[in-house]
């Protein structure tokens, strides 16, 4: 079998054109390769055959060239995948009724067996369960007639960027590489090792597959943890977010996480649960960390707004009736991504308790995905002083650097803070 994709630059397919395959379609046409994006979404590929991203990591700027020397193409047909030496697959692995779904994996693999040549190369970057690769991927592509490992290679390899973050890049972030066998691997890590600084080759894929979804539950848990301790600390008087500050003085042992109204991205609300489904299924037994990190970080709005209702009391209002302001819908810090964010769920329960409800977010469009439905009805005003002023309370969700902080505190009768970025005394952080 030749090794196709050592052999340098060639014709790459990258299956699904979101926050993390057009990243890396993009950063493999920059790097030599001739790419398809291919996405099913017609307004997607749309926009990014008109030179539009809709990804903040990814400019129209950078796109532009790459469009124009033909470096870079999108598309929806499938026909445009013929003659792919690497295929890339980083479609959503969403959960269904609580259970993981790998429909969209299905019918990538699906499609792409119809165009697998001998030394041809497919990877998978959904972030998925172990066993994944080797159990469901593989024997879909084998339809085609040829074997994984013996006519093709095969691997995982997870995606670990961090939309919005500067310093921590697709090409400087350490990219975990596996194959079913050791030509895979080579093949992979070869591919990865040309557009990526490091690649960190791992024995099979079930390690790195594991390793994705370790690295999203340690982060989940410990924001879980930091979450719980924050209602206490506050019943009790403490300041936790000064007394995490002063345990992240210590040099070694301990890392830094921050309480927030709650978990949320397309990672977080979602990977553990594919851990803990699969550690129930194969070794019969329940994830308790998982379990009990899911409980904390999902009653986390349900804990802003008891907190938001205390703080009106005690200036003699109601949550019914009052104008509350929400700053920040995306479920982090400049980013436009509202998928499953805390903010929706403490709208409902604002809407639900009769408050009245706007919403203030630079990022986010009005209309946000299916999840976060409720956040479609709810009015979006500018975070300016008039809309300020007018709301009873105003509650500090994503902390975005396009607003103006000092406007925030001097305009607001009463800010909810949950991300510790004002202080004054019409303030109360989380
Ligand atoms: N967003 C992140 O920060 C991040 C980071 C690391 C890993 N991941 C993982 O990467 C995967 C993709 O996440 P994302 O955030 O890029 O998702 P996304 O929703 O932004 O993009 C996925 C794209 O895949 C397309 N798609 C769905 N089914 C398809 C199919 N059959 N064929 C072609 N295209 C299809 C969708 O239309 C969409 O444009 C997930 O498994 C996620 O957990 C995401």
């Amino acid at each position: 079998m030749n090794q196709t994709a050592s052999q340098g630059p060639g014709r790459a397919v990258v299956v699904g054109q979101g926050y993390v395959g057009l990243s890396l379609a993009v950063r493999a046409a920059e790097s030599g390769y001739e790419v398809i994006g291919y996405d099913v979404d017609k307004e997607r590929v749309g926009r990014l055959v008109a030179g539009d991203s809709y990804i903040e990591d990814v400019s129209s700027a950078r796109l532009s060239p790459l469009l124009a020397s033909g470096a870079y193409r999108a598309s929806r047909d499938p026909a445009d995948c013929e003659g792919f030496d690497i295929a890339l697959i980083t479609v959503p692995t969403p959960l269904s009724n609580g259970l993981p779904d790998l429909s969209h994996i299905v019918e990538s693999a699906r499609m792409l067996s119809g165009f697998l040549r001998v030394g041809a190369t497919v990877v998978l970057e959904s972030t998925t369960y172990p066993g994944t690769t080797e159990e469901l991927v593989a024997p879909l592509l084998e339809v085609s007639g040829l074997v994984a490992g013996r006519d093709f290679y095969l691997g995982y390899s997870p995606e670990r960027i961090d939309p919005g973050n500067t310093r921590w890049r697709l090409e400087n972030t350490p990219k975990v590489v596996s194959g079913v066998n050791t030509a895979s691997l080579e093949c992979i890590k070869n591919f990865y090792g040309s557009i990526v600084d490091t690649t960190v080759p791992v024995s099979n894929c079930r390690t790195a597959e594991m390793a994705k979804l370790l690295e999203n539950t340690f982060r989940h848990v410990n924001i879980a943890l930091v979450n719980e301790l924050t209602t206490f600390a506050h019943d009790l008087g403490v300041d936790v977010w000064e007394a995490i500050d002063a345990a992240a003085t210590k040099p070694h042992g301990f890392l830094r996480f921050l309480p927030g109204p709650g978990v949320g991205g397309h990672c977080l609300p979602i990977d553990p649960s594919y851990l803990s489904w699969w550690a129930e299924r194969t070794a019969g037994r329940t994830f308790r960390f998982v379990e009990l990190a899911n409980d904390v970080n999902n009653h986390m709005p349900d804990y802003v707004v008891g907190r938001l209702a205390a703080a009106l009391k005690q200036r003699g209002k109601a949550v019914e009736g009052s104008h509350v302001l929400l700053l920040g819908l995306a479920y982090k810090a400049n980013t436009s991504d509202a998928r499953e964010t805390p903010a929706a769920r403490i709208a409902e329960l604002l809407l639900a308790l009769g408050a009245k409800v706007t919403a203030a977010d630079p990022h986010v469009a009005q209309s946000v995905p299916p999840a976060s439905g409720v956040l479609d009805g709810v009015l979006r005003v500018p975070a300016g002083p008039r809309e300020l002023s007018a709301a009873d309370a105003v509650i500090l969700l994503a902390d975005h650097d396009a607003f103006d902080y000092g406007l925030i505190a001097t305009c607001s009768t009463y800010v909810l803070d949950c991300r510790r970025r004002l202080c004054g005394d019409n303030i109360d952080v989380l």
